[in-house]
């Protein structure tokens, strides 16, 4: 792998820095309790840093997003990790009744009623619904909205603690028999120097992106979920790369739509 893209992370990190530092410190000095929840403050941080990055990895990912959700996503819609409600952007209403917006990280909320609203969901009449809690807690996704026809996740099954059981919990729970996953997510890289990298600076990328991993095999968790009694779940899937992606991207990308079993 040529240094240059190895090194690609640092330009990232640094405006990850640049970007939350102030503001952080700011929220730190008027509230010293936070530096005993760390956890908190590392939902300052992601806050600030995805107010820098949101749209411009939004503007990337445009065309990618139409194929895949726009034509995808139906009935109701569940968006893990939902950022700033960027996904309610490519729901067509005449498919999709209703957005769910699990984004567990308060901060962002506002944002997420902001973008859903111009987009023609609003809480006020039941056409959003705003879950704070994390993907991995499919009891509350279960008891707030039932279960769902579409799971959307962007960019987020990277930060999910116990991904494969949340993976697993989700799809065999939470989406209902027919239902689709549909999934854009940078994963680790099938060139093993590339995985090397991904796996060095996984640490110290997560503390910038809110527990973020670099390195996680994603696209292959998904594909082979398998039901109860260890069948594979889905009736039918495919899984693409992003046209012209550099093969040593650090964050590299697959996108995929997978429909289970009825
Ligand atoms: C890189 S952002 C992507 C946001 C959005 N999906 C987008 O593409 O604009 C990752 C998001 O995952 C959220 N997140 C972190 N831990 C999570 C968890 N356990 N369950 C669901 N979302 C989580 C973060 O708060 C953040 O908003």
């Amino acid at each position: 792998m040529k240094l240059s893209a190895a090194l690609g992370f640092v330009t990232d990190f640094r405006y990850a820095l640049q970007a939350s530092l102030l503001g952080t410190l700011k929220a730190v000095v008027s509230s010293p309790s936070l530096l005993l929840k760390p956890a908190l403050v590392s939902r300052i941080v992601m806050s600030y840093v995805w107010g820098m990055f949101a749209d411009g990895v939004d503007g990337n990912g445009r065309e990618i997003k139409a194929e895949l959700i726009t034509q995808g996503a139906h009935g109701l819609v569940l968006d893990i990790g939902a950022g700033h409600g960027h996904t309610a952007n490519y729901l067509d209403h005449d498919k999709v009744t209703r957005y769910v917006a699990l984004e567990p990280n308060t901060l962002m909320h506002p944002r997420i009623r902001e973008t859903a609203k111009a987009a023609g969901f609003e809480e006020a009449n039941g056409s959003l619904v705003i879950l704070s809690c994390g993907a991995e807690d499919t009891e509350t996704i279960l008891s707030s909205v039932g279960a769902v026809d579409t799971i959307v996740s962007v960019l987020t099954l990277c930060s999910v603690p116990c991904p494969e059981l949340t993976i697993t919990s989700l799809v065999r729970d939470v989406l209902k028999p027919g239902g689709v996953l549909l999934y854009f997510e940078h994963v680790r890289s099938p060139r093993d120097d590339v995985a090397w990298w991904q796996k060095l600076w996984t640490p110290l990328w997560q503390l910038a992106f809110d527990g973020c991993k670099l390195d996680r095999p994603t696209h292959l968790w998904i594909e082979d979920a398998l039901d109860t009694e260890g069948n594979r779940i889905w009736k039918e899937g495919r899984r693409w790369g992003v046209k012209d992606e550099p093969e040593e991207h650090l964050w590299w990308h697959q996108v995929g739509r997978y429909t289970k079993l009825s």
